[in-house]
């Protein structure tokens, strides 16, 4: 028995996006480390379709029809370079290997150049949509060769959400470009939980409302510009009553929220290549902050503000204003930081079609993401999402709402970085002059590192410490 194309890793994703394969008519070779995943898989799910078992990596090698296609399931990190390796010594040139995991797209830039080395491809794939996306149709990011995708292209997007008639998988460019940006979705989908969840936050403590009356709101609010599966599940999550207590589900949890790692990967790459990121930074730091324990105890006493400040009628439709803004300021940070990354690792990325893909079948998708799209496609060198036409006339409408959210819960004593740190990054970008200038003053003065200036060319230091006279650097 042959199979078409072959999956190594059988754990929730690896065996539901095996299922999606063999559900659309694939046959599909399935293989796990320890079988009697592959068993369960099988007994479970294997009228679904053609599924053709694999005892070893040799076996699955062997009932794959040629040029051989694998789809790599495994937990990212050292596990992966094992797999490979095996792999590629029964592979032949060629034959392709996708890996599906979430890998840091600098370990997907050099598998990749190793794979070519030996001719074979590699399909580095950001998935997104977990486990039910995987099964009925994610969101899917690859990078590699265009002769690789050529041969999984069509497969991949098969398999893929659609939206519109659209398949929500396109090539996004060359060796890493593919992880790079699922790794900017999930920097997004932390940006966009930390607005929500301070959104939350603002309705409970100063509005004073119940979860439940606060899931109607967001209810509501996935009717508008901000429909999208996060604000629809956080309806879902806040209307949740946990059975064994009675109590609002969100009461019940630990207020410390974890972490896999992408998020932070995010702003590290934003370090890097000197991209302002900071909402998804600040969604980082929330995290953290949050898994403080001992300190947050210590500081429990610490005091807050002495009145309640008064909430406007409009509170509710404020903040609705206030996360859209802030969201949309998200948005820029990670497109501009996508297009920074093309031009340091030479990719290509198409924003339009990144925008396109994150529609349907991934965390993050939402209605406006149309708009990112149109916008883009308008100008593919549109050089900060926020200066399109469509968002200018958005941010703008939201930036009055967006200030008094800001301003009250400053006054309220609850704290909001993301929606704070949005509206900063907005009006730093808008700002005529920053007060930049004065740093470079401050650093030629303790430090001869020299400025330049606004009327002249060149580079320019001030004799701080002799008479303050100017001389070029
Ligand atoms: C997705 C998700 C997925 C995973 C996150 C969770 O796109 O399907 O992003 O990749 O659920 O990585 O990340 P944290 O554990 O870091 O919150």
């Amino acid at each position: 028995r042959t199979a078409q194309i072959g999956v190594t890793g059988l754990a929730t994703m690896g065996s539901n996006l095996a299922r999606n394969l063999a559900r659309r008519g694939y046959p599909v070779a399935v293989h796990n480390r320890t079988q009697a995943k592959t068993r369960e898989l099988l007994d479970q799910h294997g009228d679904e379709g053609v599924f053709v078992e694999a005892a070893t990596l040799a076996e699955l090698v062997a009932v794959l029809e040629r040029p051989r296609k694998i789809i790599v399931m495994v937990k990212a990190g050292a596990g992966t370079d094992a797999v490979l390796d095996e792999l590629a010594g029964l592979l032949e040139p060629g034959d392709i290997l996708l890996d599906g995991g979430n890998a840091h797209f600098a370990d997907t830039r050099r598998r990749e150049a190793a794979m070519r080395e030996k001719g074979l491809h590699f399909v580095g794939t950001g998935i997104s949509g977990g486990e039910e996306g995987a099964l009925l149709g994610p969101s899917i990011m690859p990078g590699g060769s265009a002769e690789a995708y050529e041969q999984v292209g069509p497969i991949l997007e098969s398999i893929a959400a659609v939206v519109d008639g659209e398949p929500c998988c396109v090539r996004l460019g060359p060796d890493g470009a593919g992880h790079f940006v699922k790794m900017v979705h999930n920097g997004i989908e932390y940006a966009d939980m930390q607005f929500i969840a301070e959104t939350y936050d603002l309705l409970r403590r100063a509005a004073g409302r119940e979860p439940a009356e606060i899931a109607e709101v967001f209810r509501t609010w996935n009717d508008g510009d901000l429909e999208s599966y996060l604000i629809e599940i956080t309806a879902e999550v806040l209307a949740h009553v946990d059975p064994a207590t009675g109590k609002p589900f969100v009461d019940v949890v630990a207020d410390r929220a974890e972490q896999k790692g992408t998020g932070r990967w995010t702003v590290r790459e934003g370090l890097e290549l000197g991209e302002p990121v900071a909402g998804i930074a600040e969604a980082v730091f929330a995290r953290a902050l949050s898994g403080h324990v001992e300190q947050r105890a210590a500081a429990a006493n610490l005091p807050g503000p002495s009145a309640s400040p008064k909430l406007g009628d409009d509170f509710v439709d404020d903040l609705r204003e206030a996360l859209y803004g802030a969201k949309l300021a998200a948005y820029a940070q990670g497109f501009s930081m996508i297009t920074e990354a093309g031009r340091e690792y030479g990719w290509d990325i198409d924003l339009g079609a990144t925008a396109r893909i994150w529609r349907g079948g991934c965390i993050i998708r939402a209605r406006f993401l149309n708009r990112i799209t149109d916008a883009y496609r308008a100008d593919p060198d549109l050089v900060n999402l926020l200066v399109d036409e469509y968002f200018t006339e958005q941010i703008g409408r939201a930036q009055e709402a967006w200030r008094r959210v800001v301003a009250t819960a400053a006054a309220a004593g609850v704290p909001v970085p993301g929606l704070a740190s949005g509206l900063a990054y907005y009006d730093s970008l808008r700002a005529e002059r920053l007060p930049a200038a004065l740093v470079q003053g401050l650093r030629d003065y303790f430090g001869a590192h020299t400025y330049q200036r606004i009327d002249r060319p060149g580079g320019f230091h001030t004799r701080w410490g002799q008479g303050r006279d100017e001389v070029e650097a």
